[in-house]
């Protein structure tokens, strides 16, 4: 292993200068990262940067700090340095990284059976889709791998049943998303998406999607009472736009509504759901059970791509053999992973520890100045500040110091920053993360 570093290390120097390259990685490292010591054997974080910059595709603009290990609510750098993560990998790592419970589960079906594919029947599935339903109340289940494929998957349940059940003229469903609405990345999740830094250079759309603004019942009453609606799928909680929470009763009213209507209310809850709010699902503050709903991140605890689709016969038998699938949706390994996620989710009480972690985490970054952060939200432990920028400081700014001070957090939409850790946070660590945001903030 050292040998193929060593060698990569070498290929790595003829290549070019590592540190300080002049193009957009240059900029972006700019003086704040500390310099590193050099590991024997091993690339330094500015080595890493520079071999990603290099042959990767430019499509992220990740934070400087290069990872190599994770245990809980922490990760090491590659020089050692430990950081408490207030990311989650946007909610993924809601059971705290590689959870041996769930890590013993991969490594156990890994050895014995990885994928069957759909062709054939596997001893693994059965029990999960049995479990899984349960857990949440519906009849059935349809595995998928990542988050943007369980949505996509609910949209195309969705026309299905417009055309087959609520008798939809062919071709002409629609589906309403709501302003600021994040689903991923794929042709369809760009086509309804508000975002121009998602959606602009890679038209065209796809059509039959609809915009409503977010929170906003009578402007989605209005959409509804079209007869060509198919669904309305939304997240509980905006977590991409900033964690956007709507009014208490908003999702009453839009569960009313989607009855009224006869439209399938469709629930992404990819990043809210499984404890991240402090219930099992978000829809769960308001007791409320939508038509389909989407679960992914936490579904895996972070270790490998599950993703899912839950709703009733009436809607899930329209889709019949052959007309969707993926090769690796509800493989053995996927299956035995996301019961452990799950059993891990209801044994360590995630859901409760998240509700109270986020009350401390709240009440005590509403003591902040708020000439510098101007807003604390959220639910649970998906929560936000909006920091005021200023010539002096912005949001990506304020995430370097801390990453320096030892907490990593990402900023989004430039004056926003999520924080959300692992759920298995307990309550003298969250004291300490606020003090180093607190340090942090008041040292600009
Ligand atoms: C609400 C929501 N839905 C869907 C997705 C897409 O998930 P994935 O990135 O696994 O495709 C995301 C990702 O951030 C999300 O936040």
């Amino acid at each position: 292993m050292n040998g193929i570093v060593h060698q990569l290390s070498r290929t790595l120097s003829r290549a070019g200068p590592l540190v300080g390259c002049s193009g957009s990685a240059g900029r972006r490292l700019g003086s704040t990262v500390a310099s590193k010591r050099h590991i024997e054997g091993q690339l330094t974080s500015e080595e890493i940067y520079a071999r990603e910059e290099k042959y990767g595709a430019h499509n992220y603009h990740p934070l400087p700090v290069a990872l190599e290990r994770g245990q809980g609510i922490y990760v090491w750098d590659v020089e050692g340095k430990r950081y408490y993560d207030f990311l989650s990998a946007y909610s993924a790592v809601n059971q705290g990284h590689c959870h041996p419970k769930i890590v013993a589960a991969l490594q156990a079906q890994a050895a014995r059976l990885t994928l069957t594919s759909r062709a054939f029947y596997n001893d693994k599935l059965g029990a999960y889709e049995e479990f899984i339903t349960n857990m949440f109340g519906y009849n059935k289940v349809l595995p998928m791998n990542t988050g943007v494929e369980g949505c996509e998957t609910a949209c195309k349940l969705a026309r299905k049943w417009a055309y087959t059940v609520k008798g939809v003229p062919k071709n002409q469903a629609k589906i309403i998303f709501a302003d600021g609405n994040f689903w991923g990345r794929t042709m369809a999740a760009i086509s309804s998406s508000t975002d121009p830094s998602s959606y602009e250079g890679f038209g065209p759309y796809m059509p039959g999607f609809e915009i409503v603004p977010y929170n906003d019942i009578p402007s989605l009453e209005k959409a509804l009472q079209d007869p060509n609606v198919a669904a309305f799928m939304v997240e509980p909680i905006q977590g991409e736009a900033g964690v956007v929470v709507p009014d208490h009763g908003y999702l009453t009213k839009v569960r009313e509504l989607c009855t009224k209507y006869n439209v399938l209310w469709i629930a992404d809850e990819v990043q809210t759901g499984l404890a991240r709010t402090g219930r099992r699902l978000a829809v769960d503050h308001e007791g409320l059970h939508p038509d389909m709903v989407v679960l992914g991140k936490a579904l895996s605890g972070g270790v490998y791509p599950v993703s899912a689709v839950l709703c009733d016969d009436h809607i899930m038998l329209t889709i019949k053999p052959g007309e969707h699938g993926s090769t690796y949706g509800g493989n053995p390994i996927a299956c035995e992973v996301a019961i452990a996620a799950l059993e891990v989710m209801e044994e360590e009480r995630l859901a409760e520890n998240a509700e109270r972690m986020g009350e401390l985490l709240r009440s005590e970054l509403r003591k902040l100045p708020r000439d510098i952060v101007t807003t604390v939200r959220g639910k649970g432990l998906l929560n936000a500040i909006v920091i005021k920028e200023t010539k002096d400081y912005d949001a990506w700014k304020v995430c370097l110091r801390l990453r320096d001070n030892g907490l990593l957090a990402k900023p989004t939409h430039g004056d926003i920053i999520r924080l959300a850790p692992p759920l298995v946070i307990k309550e003298d660590e969250i004291r300490e993360c606020t003090d180093i945001i607190q340090r942090t903030i008041l040292s600009f």
